[in-house]
């Protein structure tokens, strides 16, 4: 039996301004923008809940109620919909047991790092962890279940990793590699944010899904701008590396960056070619189209 400590926290920074999504984001949040009938935070939601996490802390900004609306009890919604004998399951992944939803704001958007920071109060002194809902994750067990069996073996700290082109990484996170415990596990050795393609340490680029100690809370404390003016979440995990423990868990699953309209259209088009009820029609659909 382990003797960590379990993951029960986590937060999700929904604080940017969605400005690739424009105009589409000028009311509406990224993260409310449906693949298929789902809202975005809703997959990450419901992967946080498979890997035993039970407090989700929401870093918000302007404009950003509604994600707390949306998994909150819409009173008249529901009773309207009991009246007229509608289905009402297809709200369950909505609700939360009382006091497990919470949210801070990011007054400015400063950057990762800066929303990771401002959720420290609710963190206090526990591992916690991270999820960028604009990466939709779809693996079975989900990322973060995958990430948090890691931890109960390695411990300290565990970002979440993919193998990509090498002359793609100057767009991401990208991680030094040490010493392999196993095919998807592996000691981390430095993190470097956006590096050119010449001096980066690996293809291997960090992806949006983190289990972090609460001591990068301290060293995020200092406030250090890095690449784009920001303050940036890999420079401060950076800084732990050699602390603490600190591995990379190769995800096995498919990774969707919604965050950007091609990688949006391509997990819509992923889902629904997977799902029971539409795939055919969708499949019929997109051969249709093709042959055009
Ligand atoms: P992005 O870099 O995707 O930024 O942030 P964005 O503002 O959401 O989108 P674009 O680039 O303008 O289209 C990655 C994640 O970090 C959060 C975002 O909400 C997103 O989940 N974030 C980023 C914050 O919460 N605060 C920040 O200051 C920056």
């Amino acid at each position: 039996m382990s003797q960590r400590k379990p993951i029960k926290k986590a937060v999700f920074p929904v604080a940017g301004l969605g400005t690739r999504f424009l105009p589409a984001t000028k009311a509406v949040p990224k993260e409310l923008l449906p693949i298929v009938d789902r809202p975005l935070i809703q997959y990450a939601v419901d992967e946080a809940r498979e890997a035993g996490i039970e407090q989700i802390i929401f870093v918000t900004g302007r404009g950003k109620t509604a994600i707390e609306d949306y998994f909150d009890l819409a009173f008249e919604l529901e009773a309207t919909m009991d009246q007229r004998g509608k289905d009402m399951g297809v709200l369950d992944p909505t609700r939360a047991t009382p006091g497990d939803i919470m949210s801070v704001r990011q007054q400015v958007p400063l950057g990762l790092g800066h929303a990771i920071w401002c959720a420290r109060s609710i963190v206090g002194d526990e591992p916690f962890a991270i999820f960028l809902p604009d990466e939709l994750m779809i693996g079975a067990p989900g990322c973060m279940k995958q990430m948090v069996d890691a931890y109960e073996e390695v411990g300290g700290n565990l970002i979440s990793v993919l193998e990509i082109p090498e002359e793609e990484v100057s767009s991401y996170g990208v991680i030094a590699p040490g010493k392999e415990v196993s095919d998807t596990l592996t000691e981390v050795t430095g993190l470097v944010e956006k590096p050119p393609v010449a001096q980066a340490p690996s293809n291997k680029i960090i992806s949006g899904r983190y289990i972090l100690q609460p001591e990068v809370m301290r060293v995020l404390e200092d406030q250090e701008k890095g690449a784009g003016g920001e303050i940036q979440l890999t420079d401060a995990m950076a800084k732990m590396i050699g602390t603490q423990p600190f591995h990379a868990v190769t995800f096995a699953g498919n990774r969707y960056d919604c965050g950007n309209k091609t990688g949006f259209v391509e997990a819509t088009l992923a889902l629904a070619l997977e799902r029971e009820d539409m795939g055919a029609e969708v499949r019929a659909i997109a051969e249709r189209l093709l042959a055009q």
